[in-house]
């Protein structure tokens, strides 16, 4: 089927469009009250993961309320290792946390590569649904997390602020983390490209914790696995490409080394520039950034003026799709989403004139 809006695909083709295409990362979420409701009514975060019908459901709320220009599956970077059996559950307030972390090379050994259509058939279920539900109106981006984030949360067993478990492993016994990232990298291809057999469109890998990295050892423990990554995924479905974005947080000084990985985005968290970024790789990437989420707390003139300074930024031209540069953040007010939404169509018009 024809999509309806193919604005997001085109872009990251870098191809011509009539405005600038806008996503939100993390846009089915608590800021939204309808949201809450269908979290209420499947219990708790996994089951509603776990409901292909409700996953679907908040993943269309967002574009009920806002012109986006694709959708993204509804799911989590932690089911993964969840379905390697380490045990992955939420505490209030706390976020995730894993009851069986890794702690020893034994552990890592013990671990096997999820089939994505057994253990992970939750996920595929919602993707088919969710595609069957959108109706061709926009693409849906299937995900996963980076190797380097998912086995930050996999050995420090949640959260971190220090990573001295991880890093302890790093560089004191390096082998064990290795065969550690080898085997999600494996597992991250199989899932991401039955992502793709069920439907996503696009794939995007979230490295939300590379950036906590020395750039050689971002090179050796997280950007050799995204490589990997992208050297194994299905880059064709339906006759179309099937993009690929990788997005580091804070990985604004290896932009030309993400690049060269072969992937067709680079996502911009916002303590760059973006023209510099355009500058540095917009003749091998489209870009996806990259506006502080924390502006959805401001007005919404300001709100308005940030997008305008950084659709300026980018210049004329296809390449852009706009986002901001981390998750929405769970408090902000929702009408200051729409009009960050409207804002990115109406003020990007004239940089896609002839
Ligand atoms: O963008 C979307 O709308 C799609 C859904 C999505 C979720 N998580 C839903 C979710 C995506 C793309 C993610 C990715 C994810 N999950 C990342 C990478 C992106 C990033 O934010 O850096 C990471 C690091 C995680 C791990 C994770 N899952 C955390 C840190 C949390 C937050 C815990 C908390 O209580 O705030 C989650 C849970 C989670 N994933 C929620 C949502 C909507 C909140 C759960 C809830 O409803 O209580």
């Amino acid at each position: 089927m024809q999509l309806k809006n193919d604005r997001y695909l085109r872009a990251l083709a870098r191809q011509p469009v009539d405005c600038t295409p806008v996503w939100m990362m993390r846009q089915a979420g608590r800021y939204l009250p309808e949201y809450k409701a269908t979290r209420a009514e499947a219990g708790d975060f996994m089951s509603l993961c776990k409901n292909a019908d409700l996953a679907c459901e908040v993943t269309l709320q967002p574009l009920r309320r806002y012109a986006l220009d694709a959708a993204i599956l509804f799911s989590d970077i932690l089911t993964i290792p969840d379905a390697m059996g380490l045990g992955l559950y939420f505490e209030a307030g706390e976020g995730p946390k894993f009851e069986r972390p890794i702690q020893s090379a034994a552990d890592v050994d013990a671990i096997g590569i999820p089939d994505p259509e057994q253990e992970l058939g939750y996920v595929m279920n919602a993707v088919r649904t969710i595609r069957k539900n959108l109706n061709g109106d926009v693409p849906l981006i299937g995900f996963s997390g980076s190797p380097w984030t998912l086995a930050t949360y996999m050995i420090e067993g949640g959260s971190s602020k220090a990573f001295t478990k991880i890093k302890k492993m790093a560089f004191a016994e390096p082998a064990v983390l290795h065969r550690l990232l080898d085997k999600i990298a494996d597992s991250v291809i199989l899932y991401l490209n039955a992502q793709i057999a069920a439907g996503a469109q696009s794939v995007m890998v979230f490295d939300t914790w590379g950036g906590v990295l020395s750039p050689r050892d971002y090179q050796e423990f997280s950007l050799q696995y995204m490589h990997k990554i992208v050297d194994g995924l299905t880059r064709e479905a339906e006759g179309r490409r099937v993009p690929v974005t990788l997005f580091t947080k804070n990985g604004g000084m290896w932009l030309e080394q993400i690049a060269a990985t072969g992937c067709d985005a680079v996502g911009l968290d916002w303590t760059i520039d973006i023209a510099d970024a355009k500058r540095r790789v917009g003749d091998k990437v489209a870009l996806q950034g990259n506006m502080d989420p924390s502006m959805l707390y401001a007005p919404p003139a300001r709100i308005e003026q940030e997008v305008a300074h950084i659709l300026q930024g980018f210049g004329q031209g296809s390449g852009h799709v706009f986002n901001l540069g981390h998750g929405i953040h769970l408090d902000v007010p929702p009408e200051h989403a729409g009009v960050f939404v409207d804002a990115v169509h109406r003020l990007s018009k004239p940089y896609h004139q002839g």
